[in-house]
């Protein structure tokens, strides 16, 4: 048994990540044979991407991925740790896995993903949920086909959490969601350590991927036909600062740019590392979408501090203003949390000041989450929670607020979309997102699936708009 542990997650050592390659034992690409699969994958964008490794995995293992978990012969759910009601999902799920295994005991069940590399909540499954067949980390994915193999070979939990980050592992397979869009690992892991948040400890240190690997993986899913790359990493704008190399973020995307591909995008930046020739490179290629996400978690300089986000309210917002005046038709979004331990109303009133300058396209807003093992988790907080969903409340009514402000200046325009896939709404309509990361719902044929065609906007809404080829 490996068990993840919270002191060594926080350890950083100056050893460089290896890379390595993905391999898998001839004998066991037929372990999965005849069998299903499926996965629920819970959080962000880089969970997605990892179910993506995984699947293709899996099926290199001979399974076959199944729309049913129902029917599954195996079933994986690829956990968030980012706040509490992201663990009490998961928790809720395996309630249902339990019930699912005593009316088929022949499943395979398991946990992967950053839950399991919390030590507590891998301690609690061994308590309680010993019924699971698997749990492995976020940091041995690729070691996935021999964690299996030793899970099915075994009528006890086995758990395979590497503690400390690994290295990084190129040619892992991938099965992709998307024909037209994908995402690109840059960098995995995160050294910010703002104090309320949990990556760093199951992610690991920040490992940049090599810049060659990157471009190579581009310019490959070009020559495939895709039209879109998201470029990935916990803090982007970190990408390289664990190489010893003179080559950066805005080299990285100055690269990317010049594959040709048709749209770049990437996420998350933290506006600590965002470089003035960043957004001159931002605002210098057109295939750079103008959509950045540049989170702000809170307006007080107090509460930045105790967050640790080495920024002020005012330096924000002069970085915000460069982007807005180098790239000026520039989406920005932005991720804020309410209710950090000790924030005042008139902490919260800064906050609501900056939203109020920046007016945003959109924010992701969360009311603050003791994350176990964090610096914030220990601090005191005597703010009821009645003051936080209020607080939470006004500050949403503002956002979407100035997200229909935004939304509404395209009224009447025409846009370039992306078209990805059939509008949830509506049968005969294909949804797709504008260069600025706006959803839009359109009255085309499926034919135009996977094309980036020109849309005039006929009617805005809050969080979409809809529209009709021009
Ligand atoms: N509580 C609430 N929100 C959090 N986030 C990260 N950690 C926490 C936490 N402990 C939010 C931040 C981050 C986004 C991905 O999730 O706003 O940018
Ligand atoms: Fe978490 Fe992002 Fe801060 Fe890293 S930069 S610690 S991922 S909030």
């Amino acid at each position: 048994m490996l068990m993840p542990q919270l002191k060594e997650a926080r350890k950083r050592t100056k050893k460089a990540a290896e890379v390595k390659k993905y391999e898998i034992d001839d004998k066991l690409k037929t372990l999965g044979l005849g069998k299903t699969y499926y996965i629920k994958t819970y959080g962000c964008q880089m969970n997605v991407h990892d179910s993506e490794n995984i699947k293709a995995i899996l099926e290199d293992m001979g399974f076959k991925e199944s729309s049913n978990m129902d029917q599954a012969d195996l079933i994986l759910l690829n956990t968030c740790a980012i706040r509490e009601n992201a663990h009490n999902k998961v928790f809720g799920m395996i309630g249902r896995l339990k019930h699912m295994k005593q009316d088929r005991p022949d499943i395979i069940t398991g946990i992967c993903g950053c839950m399991a590399q919390e030590e507590v909540v891998v301690k609690e499954i061994l308590d309680k949920y010993s019924f699971l067949d698997v749990v492995f980390g976020t940091h041995n994915i690729h070691e996935l086909p021999g964690i299996l193999d030793k899970a099915m070979h075994k009528n006890k939990i086995e758990v395979d959490v590497m503690a400390i980050e690994g290295d990084i592992v190129e040619n892992v397979p991938v099965k992709r969601d998307s024909k037209y869009k994908a995402f690109v690992n840059i960098m995995y892991g995160c050294d910010k350590f703002c104090t309320y948040c949990i990556v760093p400890y199951t992610r690991g240190k920040q490992r940049s991927r090599r810049f060659e690997d990157i471009i190579a993986e581009v310019k490959g899913l070009k020559e495939d036909g895709y039209k879109e790359v998201t470029l990935l990493g916990q803090n982007v704008n970190a990408y390289g600062k664990d190489l010893n190399i003179k080559y950066d973020m805005s080299d990285l995307l100055e690269d990317v740019a010049k594959t040709g591909i048709e749209r770049i995008r990437f996420v998350t930046s933290h506006p600590w590392d965002f470089t003035d020739r960043m957004i001159e490179v931002i605002g210098k290629y057109a295939n750079i979408m103008p959509y950045i996400h540049l989170p702000l978690q809170s307006g007080s300089d107090r509460i930045l501090k105790l967050m640790g986000r080495r920024y002020t309210k005012e330096s924000y917002l002069k970085l915000f203003n460069k982007i807005k005046a180098t790239v000026p038709n520039a989406a920005i979004t932005t991720d804020i949390i309410v209710g950090f331990p000790g924030e005042s109303e008139e902490d919260f009133l800064d906050t609501l000041d900056v939203v109020n300058t920046c007016k945003y396209d959109s924010a992701f807003t969360f009311i603050f989450s003791p994350r176990e093992g964090t610096p914030a988790a220990k601090m005191k907080d005597d703010t009821p929670l009645k003051v936080k969903e209020d607080r939470l409340h006004k500050l949403n009514e503002i956002v979407n607020k100035y997200a229909l402000i935004a939304n509404q200046k395209y009224l009447g325009k025409v846009v370039p979309v992306l078209l990805e896939n059939v509008s949830e709404k509506n049968d005969d309509m294909l949804a797709g997102y504008t260069d600025t990361m706006k959803l839009v719902n359109v009255k085309a044929p499926k034919e135009m699936l996977g094309e980036i065609v020109n849309v005039k906007i006929t009617d805005v809404k809050t969080w979409s708009m809809d529209g009709e080829i021009a």
